[in-house]
């Protein structure tokens, strides 16, 4: 692999249905549910912001407005909360937002879902020169450092390609997964880092070529915008990221990654309940309502 430029923007798709968490995002986008008090895409944003990245370009639909409404800075709202006596909570509101001109954020839309390469594919005049990260908000991942700042690292000294964030799932679940034919022979293998021959979307156990899932961090080649615009839909009648990914693997590569942190499938009820329970575990304020349901919480109550 040969040395590429800084990855310094992250693409957000957020146009999808969210059907599975139907009716809550009939009029309420998915990416803002949130998990205790943060919406989802406000963790993902916060991801990014972390891991430096520039630009902030938000794949969004003309329904979901909200999304724009909650991601940028609101100075009435702010002031509102000032005149009264909640400072506090508008300095809060103030240090997560974004506001322009400060910070480099684009809005543009997938008109319709016609899948998550499509939705890449749909932000293509707006990235900036070198690689892009790709942030799927509803994979929430906890830790630290974030996700991405971990991939951004890796990418920075291992070189071009695409690197993709991955996690180690039990057998039977390969089947829910896209997941990586991983060449761990080669003497590129090392560590956290895993070059892969290829990807193979959700095999059944007996045909999986690793254990390596595919979750929702990616740092993508510039080529992938070549490749998803001559991209035929595959499952679903979808344009695949994973297809057009594959199709770059001979020429540009590709690794996976397993990163430090704690991955929740917030695109799923139980998923979302999971990180729910997580994060109170952690919080001392809600011990009480976990004993009440036989959990035990992972901090000490407050005295
Ligand atoms: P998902 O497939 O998990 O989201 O896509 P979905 O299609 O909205 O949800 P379900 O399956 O109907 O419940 C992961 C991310 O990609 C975005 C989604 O908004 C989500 O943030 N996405 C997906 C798009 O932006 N466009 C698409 O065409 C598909």
């Amino acid at each position: 692999m040969t040395k590429t430029g800084p990855v310094r923007t992250a693409i957000f798709p957020v146009a999808g249905l969210g059907s599975r968490f139907l009716p809550a995002t009939k009029a309420t986008p998915k990416e803002l549910l949130p998990v205790i008090d943060t919406p989802l895409i406000q963790y993902a944003i916060d991801e990014a912001k972390a891991a430096g990245i520039e630009r902030l370009v938000f794949v969004s639909h003309p329904s979901k407005a909200a999304i724009e409404r909650h991601v940028m800075d609101d100075a009435a709202l702010r002031a509102d909360l000032q005149a009264r006596g909640k400072a506090g909570l508008a300095a809060a509101l103030a240090e997560t937002a974004l506001r322009t001109p400060e910070d480099d954020v684009i809005f543009t839309f997938q008109h319709q879902p016609l899948g998550l390469g499509h939705a890449v594919l749909c932000a293509r005049d707006h990235v900036l020169p070198g690689p892009a990260a790709v942030i799927l908000p509803d994979d929430l991942i906890l830790g630290e450092p974030g996700c991405l700042s971990e991939m951004i690292d890796v990418y920075a000294t291992a070189g071009t390609g695409h690197l993709v964030a991955t996690m180690e799932v039990a057998a039977q679940e390969t089947g829910k997964y896209g997941i990586l034919d991983t060449d761990t022979g080669t003497a590129a293998a090392q560590g956290r880092l895993f070059p892969a021959r290829g990807m193979v979307e959700k095999p059944n156990p007996k045909d999986a070529p690793s254990r390596h899932a595919v979750v929702g961090r990616y740092v993508l080649d510039a080529s992938i915008f070549d490749d998803l615009a001559a991209q035929a839909p595959g499952a679903g009648g979808e344009i695949q990221l994973t297809d057009a990914i594959a199709k770059g693997i001979d020429r540009v590569g590709l690794a996976g990654f397993a990163f430090s942190g704690t991955r929740f499938d917030c695109g799923s009820k139980a998923g979302m309940l999971r990180a729910t329970l997580h994060l109170a575990s952690q919080d001392p304020e809600y011990a009480e309502v976990l004993e009440d349901y036989g959990l035990a919480p992972r901090v000490a109550p407050a005295a």
